[in-house]
């Protein structure tokens, strides 16, 4: 499979939103990244529900909606309604993973989970075969802009292992810092789809940088 691209969002224009979700749509990204973030698990807060329902209206992609939130099954719902395709929710965040997990695809959505730099991948060995994706964080997360943590590349590989050893189909999606370089080295070691928030927004061409990314 090709790989797929995610522009992240949070890297847009808030007061264009329409504008830069019309060029997501012209582009040959394939989702758009949305990130949600409290305050609270995470040092930073984005924006919640209203901005997501907005975009929904536009998009003609899949919303792949990575939560930085506590409690994060209170809200299952509120993101299916919201228009959420595919749910990532934090293992740093999930006391209960298995039960949040078998929630976000009875609500019908493909479910998700992010691991932070600091978490090994051997934590999800008990939930692989039940995971649509693996969000594996290449930077701490809250802010977009930050510089990518290289052991990601090998945390890649180790997802790699799991998922064919366990037969699972979950896609690797890669979040933070990434750019033409290390883009090209997180799907040489087997991710699936790559975010870009400053990357693809700050460029003077996100159009064509989306095409370079896809083209890796
Ligand atoms: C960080 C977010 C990312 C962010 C990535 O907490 O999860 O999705 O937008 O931004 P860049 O691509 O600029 O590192
Ligand atoms: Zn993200």
């Amino acid at each position: 499979m090709a790989h797929l691209i995610s522009p992240s969002v949070l890297s847009c224009d808030f007061a264009n939103i329409q504008r830069d979700v019309e060029m997501i749509n012209q582009s040959t990204a394939d989702w758009f990244h949305i990130d949600v973030m409290d305050g609270v698990f995470v040092p930073n807060i984005s924006f919640g529900f209203p901005v997501i329902e907005a975009i929904k209206k536009h998009a003609t992609k899949p919303l792949d909606v990575h939560i930085m939130i506590v409690n994060p099954d209170k809200y299952i719902q509120d993101f299916k309604k919201a228009g959420t395709d595919i749910l990532t929710v934090h293992y740093e965040a999930c006391p209960h993973l298995h039960r949040t997990i078998q929630a976000i695809k009875e609500a019908g959505m493909k479910a998700g989970v992010a691991l932070n730099p600091h978490t090994n991948v051997n934590v999800l060995e008990d939930v692989i075969a039940d995971l649509d994706l693996v969000l594996i964080m290449s930077v701490n997360p809250g802010f977009g802009g930050q510089k990518f943590i290289q052991n990601a590349v090998n945390k890649v590989k180790q997802t790699k292992d799991l998922i064919i050893k366990s037969g699972s189909n979950a896609l690797i999606e890669v979040d933070g810092g990434v750019n033409l370089e290390t883009g090209k080295q997180l799907i040489e070691a087997g991710a699936d789809v790559l975010v870009a928030g400053s990357f693809v927004f700050n460029s003077s061409n996100p159009t064509q940088t989306i095409v370079d990314l896809k083209s890796l």
